[in-house]
């Protein structure tokens, strides 16, 4: 498909017996922030690594701009600007020097990269301090001016935040999505950070012992888990048979023979249950619920939640 720039079929990584990744099928689109969430050990920076052939695949496929990785990565990677751990940077040189030494390893032609990049994340140009005096929110940032300096249109970011402080991570969350917004970059980040995350992705995928437990949008997730009643009765056929009837219920969801979530929070509930009593179905609870989008996360990881 046009529209989507990284591709994975049934990737999975093994070491010895660990199976690291299990079968992974993502999907990030063009233009968008992909976020990739999940608690440490649980396969990001493996998944992340495999796209850019860092690291060996040990079954399934990988396309990138809809070539698969196979020989075609000359073609690929100079399209791509990632942070994968920390690059090596000369501790004796300054950011820009560093900087102005991976432009020609990488023969980027464009006269004003290095000044370009360094603006993006807020770094002075031809300032004094060495790399080894940068504090470590300074690295994280040059470390992202360096992905970014051949102009890539796929930024392939692993958690590139650690180790900021509030306003730094609000920081680098803004010009990735100017990055993405402005100059219409596609970003696969990741972290274990869900409140980091719902901030900035427009897709989520949830990685869980290196199983990819969720692919979707945020809108549809926040969509998904938001208000709803939750119904519990003795028979649910008659129920909302009577709830379509009686109330005109339309947006509801039959979870099994007991219990179904209505979606209009606004019906009135003691009115509901007096019409369920009154036709001979047992209320056994009815309740006004709010689940949020970490209890969904918890949910889906087993209980013990991210972050
Ligand atoms: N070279 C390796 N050899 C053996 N096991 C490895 C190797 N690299 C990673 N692993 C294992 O693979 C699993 C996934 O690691 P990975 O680094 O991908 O997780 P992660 O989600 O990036 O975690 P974190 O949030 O801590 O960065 C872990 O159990 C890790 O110990
Ligand atoms: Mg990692």
């Amino acid at each position: 498909m046009d529209n989507i720039v990284i591709e994975t079929r049934q990737l999975t990584k093994i070491y010895g017996e660990q199976t690291v990744v299990n079968e992974v099928n993502l999907h990030v689109r063009k233009g968008r922030i992909y976020g990739l969430l999940g608690r440490n050990g649980a396969g990001k920076t493996t998944i992340m690594k495999m796209i850019l052939g860092l690291s060996s695949v040990t079954s399934g496929e990988v396309d990138v701009f809809s070539q698969t990785i196979k020989g075609n990565e000359k073609y690929i990677y100079p399209r791509i600007g990632a942070i994968i751990e920390t690059p090596g940077f000369y501790p004796n040189l300054t950011g820009t020097e560093n900087l102005e030494i991976f432009a020609k390893l990488r023969g980027t032609s464009r006269p004003n990269a290095v000044k370009e990049a360094l603006g993006v994340v807020g770094l002075p140009y031809r300032d004094k301090k060495v790399f080894s005096k940068y504090s470590l929110g300074m690295k994280q940032r040059l470390g992202i001016a360096n992905a970014i300096l051949h102009d890539p249109e796929l930024l392939i970011l692993d958690e590139p935040t650690n180790g900021l402080d509030p306003i730094g991570i609000a920081e680098v969350r803004s010009f990735i999505q100017d990055l993405c917004v402005k100059r219409g970059k596609t970003v696969l980040i990741s972290s274990h950070i869900l409140s980091e995350i719902s901030l900035l992705a427009d897709d989520i995928g949830i990685i869980h012992n290196g199983v990819l437990l969720e692919e979707n949008s945020l809108a549809e997730l926040h969509k998904r888990n938001s208000k709803y009643i939750l119904l519990q009765v003795s028979d649910t056929a008659k129920a909302v048979l009577l709830l379509e009837r009686r109330f005109h219920v339309k947006e509801y969801s039959v979870q099994d023979t007991h219990t179904v979530l209505l979606y209009d929070t606004d019906l009135d509930m003691a009115e509901i249950n007096k019409a369920l009593m009154l036709e001979n179905i047992s209320v056994i609870s009815l309740q006004l619920c709010n689940d949020t989008l970490e209890d969904y996360f918890k949910k889906v990881t087993g209980g013990e939640g991210i972050a």
